[in-house]
């Protein structure tokens, strides 16, 4: 059988007892390799004046192989073009794109720099799947060195429409070399559609079925395949964690008052700010919730050498003292905000005990929270998402309550909604979301792609089976 590489930025080694660490991204790989001998390669974390030999890890059947990088390609490729220029224009904020030509030159450098390490251990039928926005030009690069191999690539971001892509200086380049790959995959039919319309009106490339199209004469499609997760598992994760010190502490300092919660990396895309501005507008217009509720919001720091986000931090900081220092009370305080991340098991049972989930991004590619809430839940007691239409999540999960990030009022209003939901309805929904995540396990989700992209002949619809008949599930009217 061929093995599967991997090749992402990041590179997330599994602890000694095989558990994947935390991160969508890392999950979602790590169960999308079960079942194969394969590679996964990626920056090691660290900077190096001179990356030396590759670091090789074995974990099971998969081979983690690791490299430096050097202090300019953290500065031009990841702090600047893939951070500093392609995520906010992927996540549709043009205004905080800084685009210079070094870090664009930094992107090609790093690019080249790991299809010539990992070129050196690729095998002539090994199928390599590349993740997300900071390896756009690999397979050109691979391609380049003569590697003829089947190459994946899976967008884990949103991707915008053409409007927006075309604001990225050398666009063509950048998103145009994604055409050197044979399938490339999205979270939903919107991020694929956007690219479909960029790949007819910019790259001028032909289609009879938007899903196979050809630019000259190469040949290659696109497809949307949802990352999921592994509700069971979960669900099982978070009842296991209820019987431990780190659930009683938890429960006892909550002094009987209905938790909420909210868990996202400290990035201005995830809507911390708006979220608050939600609680806040709650607080003043629900005032009989004072002193009942308390909002958990984790929130672990995240490329904080970047500019906007070292900013987003002061000011998430600030509002946080701001609707405490207004609302709180000696013996209350209505926002509790921590700034690290926590285990698998921890994040399960936290998301176990919260009676609402407020998953608001203003833009997401999924966000595995929310589907990472719904599979925690008690299914006889369940709590209720309220969940940003932003989310790629949102998708597949419309019986959340599904808000406008933008909207403090009716965020406001739908943790109201949420919080005085009745037990019938919390179930019913509840039932309905959990059938959704069942029908679009994670474990299919690597099978999905793979069989995409080495079964070319098979259409999409037909490995999409089960995904396409999860969608035809009843559909609830958003919130
Ligand atoms: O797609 C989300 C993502 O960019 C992943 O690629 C990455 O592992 C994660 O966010 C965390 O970001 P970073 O690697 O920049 O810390």
């Amino acid at each position: 059988m061929s093995r599967i590489v991997v090749i992402s930025n990041r590179v997330s080694l599994p602890d000694e007892a095989g558990n994947p660490a935390p991160g969508g991204l890392a999950v979602a790989v790590e169960a999308a390799m079960r079942g194969y001998d394969g590679v996964w390669f990626g920056w090691s974390g660290n900077v190096a004046e001179s990356p030396g030999d590759l670091v090789h890890i074995q974990r099971g059947h998969v081979s983690y192989v690791l490299t430096d990088v050097r202090p300019a390609d953290f500065e031009e490729y990841y702090q600047g073009f893939a951070n500093g220029v392609l995520w906010p224009i992927l996540h549709y904020r043009l205004d905080l794109a800084d685009f210079h030509e070094a870090d664009l030159d930094g992107y090609r450098r790093v690019n080249d720099f790991f299809a010539e390490r990992v070129g050196a251990l690729l095998e002539p039928d090994d199928i390599i799947w590349v993740h997300d926005y900071h390896l756009m030009l690999l397979a050109r690069a691979l391609r380049a060195r003569g590697h003829h191999n089947r190459i994946g690539f899976f967008l884990h971001t949103p991707m915008p429409p053409p409007d927006l892509l075309t604001a990225l200086p050398r666009h063509e380049e950048v998103v145009g070399a994604l055409t050197d790959f044979d399938l490339v995959g999205f979270q939903t039919d919107n991020d694929a559609g956007n690219f479909a319309r960029y790949l007819s009106t910019v790259m001028g490339a032909a289609t009879a079925d938007a899903r196979r199209y050809r630019i000259g004469e190469r040949v290659f499609r696109i497809g949307v395949f949802p990352v999921g997760v592994d509700p069971e598992g979960l669900r099982e994760l978070a009842a296991a964690g209820l019987d431990s010190d780190f659930a009683r502490e938890l429960v006892a300092s909550l002094e009987g008052r209905t938790p909420m919660i909210g868990i996202d990396r400290l990035d201005y895309s995830k809507g911390i700010l708006c979220r608050l501005d939600g609680f806040e507008r709650f607080l003043e217009r629900y005032p009989e919730w004072h002193d009942r509720t308390t909002f958990l919001q984790i929130a672990p720091p995240s490329r904080s050498e970047i500019a906007e986000y070292a900013n987003m931090d002061a000011a998430v900081s600030t509002k946080v003292g701001h609707i405490n220092g207004r609302f709180g009370q000696v013996s209350w305080v209505p926002l509790r905000y921590v700034n690290r991340g926590y285990r698998r098991d921890e994040i399960a049972v936290m998301l176990r005990l919260a009676r609402v989930a407020l998953v608001t991004p203003l833009r997401d590619g999924m966000n595995l929270v929310a589907k990472e809430f719904v599979a925690a839940q008690d299914p006889d007691d369940p709590g209720v998402l309220v969940l940003s239409r932003f989310a790629g999540a949102a998708a597949e999960l419309d019986a959340a309550v599904l808000i406008n990030p933008h909207d403090r009022d009716s965020l406001a209003d739908a943790i109201d909604v949420a919080l005085g939901m009745p037990l019938e309805e919390r179930r019913a929904r509840h039932r309905e979301l959990f059938a959704v995540l069942e029908a679009n396990h994670i474990k299919d989700w690597g099978r999905h792609f793979i069989s995409a992209l080495t079964r070319p002949g098979r259409s999409l619809d037909q490995v999409l089976g089960r995904w396409r008949d999860a969608e035809r599930l009843k559909r609830r009217p958003p919130h």
